[in-house]
C-alpha cells in the first residue's frame, strides 16, 4: 500500500476510535454516532485495503505468438484467467483439466473473448497417475514444442480422500500429480528452451514446519489444513529442486503465491471451519470469511498476475529457483529453503509415482 493512503486510513481510524471512547453507549444518539463512525471508517479503509490487497500487476506486453502453454486446472479460477491472458498474447493454449465438459466450455469462452482459435483441451486428472501418463503421451506425441508449463490446479481442505493410486488427495493432486507431469514433459521443455515451469504454491506453505517424511501419506494423522499447507510447501521445494537440476538447460522453474482470492478452491472451507468452531457456527463463520475475502481479497484477474508475470515477463526470463508474490521474488519460509528436504522429497516422490523403484 502506498504510504499516503495508509497514513490517511490509520489517522481516520485512530480519530474514530478516540471519538467512540468519548461517547456514552447508553445514549441512543451516541450509538447511532458510533454506527456512523464504523461505517465511515470502513468506507475510508476500503480503498487503501483493496489497493493493497490487489498486489502487483504484470506490466509485460510480451507476445506469445508461436509459443505453446499448458495450464493445469484452467477451466475455472485463476487458471482460467491465466489461460485467457496467454490466448490474448497469441499463444497456443492447452487447457489440462479433469472435466472435459467444463474445460470445453471455458475454451469456447476464451476463444470467443480473445479471437484466438488455438485454444485446445486435453483430459488430465492429477488424481490418477495413469491419466497423467496418458496426458503426457498425447502432448509428447503431438506437440512440437512446450514453452511454458503452468502447474496451477489444486484442491484445498477436502476430507481424507485418496487418489486412484492410494495417495492422500491434497498431496497427491497438488504435488505428486504435478511432479510426475513435469518430469514426463521435461524433454520437450528442454528441446523448446528457453522455456519455463511455473508452479502455483501458496503463502500457506509458510505455516507448516516441514514435510513429515515419516507419515507422508497421512496414514497416522490427517489434518485437512496441515495437509494443504504441506502440499504447498512441497510445491515450493519441488520448484526449487527442479531449478537446481535444470541448471544450464535454459528451462527455468519458479513457484509463487497468487494472493487470497475467492474461488472454487474454497468449496470445502465450511467443513474445514466446522472442525475449528463446531457445527453451529461453521455456516456463519464461513459466510463471514466469504464476505471478507470477496470484499477485500484479490479478484481473479488480480490473482492471476503473478503467474502471468512468471510465465511471460522478459525480465524474469533467466530467473530460476525463486518464489514470487505480487509479481516480484519474495523469501519463502525457512522450510521452503531447506535444500536437504527438497532433495529428499524429490527422491521420495520419484518412488511414489514410479519413476524410480
Ligand atoms: N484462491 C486462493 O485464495 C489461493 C491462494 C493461494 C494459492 N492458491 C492456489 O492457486 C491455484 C488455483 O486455485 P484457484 O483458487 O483458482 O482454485 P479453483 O478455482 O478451485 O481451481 C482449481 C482448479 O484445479 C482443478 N483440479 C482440482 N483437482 C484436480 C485434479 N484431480 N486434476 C486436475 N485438475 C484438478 C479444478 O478442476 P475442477 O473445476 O474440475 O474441480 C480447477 O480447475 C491452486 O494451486 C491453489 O492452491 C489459491
Amino acid at each position: 500500500m502506498a504510504p499516503l493512503p495508509r497514513i490517511t486510513a490509520i489517522t481516520v481510524l485512530a480519530a474514530a476510535v478516540l471519538y467512540v471512547f468519548t461517547l456514552d453507549p447508553s445514549n441512543m444518539a451516541s450509538l447511532s454516532r458510533i454506527a456512523a463512525i464504523v461505517v465511515l471508517a470502513a468506507a475510508v479503509l476500503y480503498v487503501p485495503v483493496r489497493r493493497w490487497a490487489a498486489g502487483g500487476v504484470c506490466e509485460s506486453q510480451a507476445r506469445m505468438d508461436g509459443k505453446t502453454v499448458i495450464i493445469t486446472g484452467a477451466n475455472t479460477g485463476i487458471g482460467k484467467v491465466t489461460a485467457r491472458d496467454m490466448a490474448e498474447r497469441g499463444a497456443r493454449v492447452i487447457l489440462a483439466c479433469r472435466s472435459l465438459e467444463k474445460a470445453e466450455e471455458a475454451a469456447k469462452e476464451i476463444r470467443n473473448q480473445t479471437g484466438n482459435k488455438n485454444v485446445v483441451v486435453h483430459k488430465l486428472d492429477l488424481a490418477s497417475l495413469a491419466s497423467v501418463r496418458q496426458f503426457a503421451k498425447v502432448i509428447n506425441d503431438a506437440e512440437a514444442s512446450l514453452d511454458v508449463l503452468i502447474n496451477n490446479a489444486g484442491v484445498m481442505g477436502c476430507p481424507r480422500w485418496e487418489t486412484e493410486d492410494g495417495f492422500e488427495m491434497q498431496f497427491g493432486v497438488n504435488h505428486l500429480g504435478h511432479f510426475l507431469l513435469t518430469n514426463l514433459l521435461l524433454d520437450l521443455l528442454k528441446k523448446s528452451a528457453p522455456s519455463r515451469v511455473v508452479t502455483v504454491s501458496s503463502l500457506g506453505h509458510a505455516f507448516t514446519s516441514g514435510i513429515d517424511f515419516d507419515d507422508i501419506n497421512y496414514e497416522k494423522d490427517y489434518d485437512k489444513g496441515e495437509s494443504y499447507r504441506r502440499s504447498k510447501l512441497a510445491n515450493v521445494l519441488f520448484s526449487r529442486e527442479l531449478a537446481r537440476r535444470l541448471e544450464g538447460t535454459g528451462v527455468t522453474s519458479n513457484s509463487l503465491h497468487p494472493g487470497v482470492i475467492y474461488t472454487e478452491l474454497h468449496r470445502y472451507q465450511e467443513k474445514l471451519i466446522h472442525g475449528a468452531v463446531g457445527a453451529r457456527f461453521s455456516k456463519v463463520a464461513n459466510k463471514i470469511i466469504e464476505g471478507f475475502v470477496g470484499t477485500f481479497g484479490k479478484t481473479m484477474e488480480e490473482g492471476a498476475q503473478t503467474t502471468i508475470c512468471c510465465a511471460v515477463a522478459e525480465e524474469w526470463q533467466n530467473t530460476t529457483g525463486l518464489y514470487f508474490s505480487d509479481c516480484v521474488p519474495k523469501e519463502p519460509s525457512a522450510a521452503g529453503k531447506d535444500d536437504e528436504a527438497a532433495a529428499r522429497l524429490w527422491d521420495v516422490s520419484e518412488r511414489m509415482v514410479g519413476l524410480k523403484s
